[in-house]
């Protein structure tokens, strides 16, 4: 996913926006480049394709001056990977520069139109072309804020762009239409930054404003003036990031990923801050907006998500059906909305997403309310769309999630569903007292349950050098660890590239046992919970045909351990709470691997951190 970043300050523009680049690097990129307003008046550009250390090269032989800038890290979507596509482009003579993130979807069209008025593209991007009609409305003698909207009006898909001109050098002027990428303003002293996410502003301001579908803003040095796309102004009141810098580095890790696994302890901590109150034994959701009668009345909930948040929404269904007593579907963002979803009357749409930008997502949300279900939003990212569109929403306050994979907003997320569950049951009544209190001492534990399997142990480097080069790998699981087996093997997909499937054990006699052999790895899931003897009968199955068992089992469990060939231990939890722990493991196991394998674990080949395109 792209990555944007523009400044106007007092210092070298240039500079700060590779700053801010690489502090968005995790969004996956395949290009780069940043324009500059020179001292002479012209826009000066410098464009690498492949990591950003290219085009810090290139600037460090070629400078750019000027207090005026804007940069991109392109994923490429129209136009191959080249120099010449990477952004920003240039129209109206070299006059106007922009970068892009989204999509044009008349862009065909429109240059079409271009060349028969005998303006020709470079490059073979859909941005190039509105780079090219801005350029068009500044010739006619529009200044760049009108030019800008003038264009806007005449796109179709979902865009947001940053522009700067060299007709107007104390300002650039930023726009969003609909759901690609957020912009996110920084107010500093003296200087305005726009950028496509929090890291990229945090070291220089926590006051951010965040633009939203058919919004512009102009950004001088001491102002931010924002418009709607009708020209209407408007003053939103600014947000206080309370990330510090440091939180979004990575510290003494060596990946954020394993940063992120290792700070789980305190992320969960963070997510039952302020929502628990354990003197009491009652859980405070205040931020959902809803009231008891409300509550009472809920007959059905539907959870929309994508990627890992879809495998934390299958293990929402337990905790939800389990302590609230709510029937819930769970289904994926990207097939919601084309499935005509029948929405009943007091229906909850609740969509996971860490980003809270994920367009499938968002399109759910879309959908969902068109059709009238309330709609809920469990998000890691304040000020989000998912978020801001959102009836109501419980935040994971997990801190920022940099790596490609996700973990902790993973476990955060599962945090909330079972406080969501606790705090419905306790509305509807369908929680008995004992219960309830039983399930907040749970919870006080949960955080020294889970530091006993945070930290990076060696039997992940053993398992590693064992099976990293193997081509497959099985996970299985059952019940409320079904999900997990899914996630497990996403982790390992798409950080090590190795094929990784996920499934319930249940299933495995009518196919996947076929697959078995000697150099498939088979990881079973198998805590002493209700399924324990149908997962131990599992691991022999897969025993009796060759295969290779690393079980996932209880501390001190002899039984399951001699069934296994390796075993990686965890600690004895109440089920619905298993899933927290149990995942932890499968994320060390993915990361060693990769590691091992030699793979770009933060920023893993083709994916982007937050997919805010089709
Ligand atoms: C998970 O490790 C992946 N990065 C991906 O599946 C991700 O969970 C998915 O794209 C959804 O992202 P979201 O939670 O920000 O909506």
């Amino acid at each position: 996913m792209c990555g944007i970043v523009g400044y106007i300050g007092p210092r070298r523009g240039a500079d700060v926006v590779l700053a801010g680049l690489r502090r968005l690097e995790y969004r996956g990129y395949d290009s780069a480049g940043i324009a500059a307003l020179q001292p002479d008046g012209t826009i000066g550009v410098r464009r690498s394709v492949g990591k950003l250390h290219h085009l810090a090269d290139k600037l460090a032989a070629q400078p750019l001056a000027g207090h005026l800038a804007v940069g991109h890290t392109r994923w490429a979507t129209h136009g191959g990977v080249t120099e010449q596509n990477a952004h920003p482009h240039l129209g109206h003579g070299g006059r106007v520069a922009v970068v892009h993130n989204g999509i044009i979807e008349n862009y065909t069209a429109l240059r079409r139109e271009l060349t028969a008025q005998g303006i020709t593209c470079a490059s073979e991007t859909d941005t190039e072309v509105v780079a090219h009609l801005v350029g068009g409305y500044l010739e006619a003698g529009d200044d760049l804020l009108t030019a800008v909207r003038r264009t806007l009006l005449r796109l179709h898909g979902a865009s947001a762009f940053v522009f700067i001109s060299a007709t107007e050098p104390g300002r650039l002027v930023a726009a969003r239409l609909g759901n690609a990428g957020g912009l996110v303003v920084g107010h500093g002293e003296g200087e305005h930054l726009i950028a496509s996410d929090i890291p990229a502003i945090l070291e220089h301001t926590r006051r951010v404003s965040f633009l939203e579908s058919r919004q512009l803003v102009v950004l001088e040095r001491e102002r931010a003036s924002f418009y709607t796309l009708d020209g209407t102004t408007f003053s939103p009141t600014p947000h206080l990031i309370a990330w510090d810098p440091v939180s979004a580095e990575k510290g003494p890790y060596r990946h954020f990923m394993q940063k992120e696994i290792s700070e789980q302890p305190r992320a969960i901590t963070d997510t039952l801050r302020g929502r628990v109150d354990f003197h009491h034994g009652l859980i405070h959701l205040d931020t959902l907006n809803l009231t008891p009668q409300e509550a009472r009345d809920l007959q059905h909930i539907t959870i929309v998500a994508c990627g890992t948040s879809y495998h934390a929404g299958l293990v929402g269904k337990f905790m939800l059906e389990h302590l609230a007593q709510v029937p819930v579907s769970v289904d994926y963002g990207s097939e919601f909305r084309y499935r005509d979803p029948l929405i009943r009357p007091h229906t909850a749409v609740l969509a996971i997403t860490q980003s809270g930008e994920t367009v499938d997502t968002l399109a759910a949300m879309e959908e969902a309310r068109r059709k009238g279900a309330r709609l809920w939003a469990i998000v890691n990212a304040l000020g989000s769309q998912a978020q801001r569109h959102a009836d109501g929403y419980v935040m994971m306050q997990a801190g920022p999630e940099i790596g490609v994979a996700s973990t902790k907003a993973f476990t955060t997320s599962l945090v909330d569903l079972y406080l969501l569950g606790l705090y419905l049951g306790q509305l509807r009544g369908t929680l008995a007292e004992d219960s309830l209190q039983q399930a907040v001492a749970d919870l006080a534990k949960l955080p020294e349950w889970v530091g006993q399997v945070a930290e990076l142990r060696p039997v992940y480097g053993e398992l590693a050098e064992q099976f990293h080069k193997r081509e497959h790998f099985l996970y299985l699981g059952r019940k409320v660890n079904y999900p997990i087996a899914l996630e497990g093997a996403l982790k390992l997909k798409e950080i090590s590239y190795i094929h990784a499937e996920g499934y319930p054990a249940g299933e495995m006699k009518h196919g996947p046992i076929a697959l078995i052999d000697d150099q498939m790895p088979v990881l079973t899931i198998a805590p002493r919970d209700s399924v324990y003897t149908k997962m131990l009968s599992q691991m022999e199955q897969v025993k009796a045909r060759g295969g290779t068992v690393i079980g996932l089992i209880q501390h001190g469990d002899k039984v399951a351990q001699a069934k296994a060939d390796f075993v990686l231990e965890v600690p004895a939890v109440p089920p619905l709470l298993s899933p927290i722990i149990n995942v932890i493991p499968l994320q060390w196991l993915a990361y060693a691997i990769a590691v091992r394998r030699g793979a770009d674990v933060d920023q893993p080949r083709n994916l982007a951190k937050s997919v805010t395109v089709e």
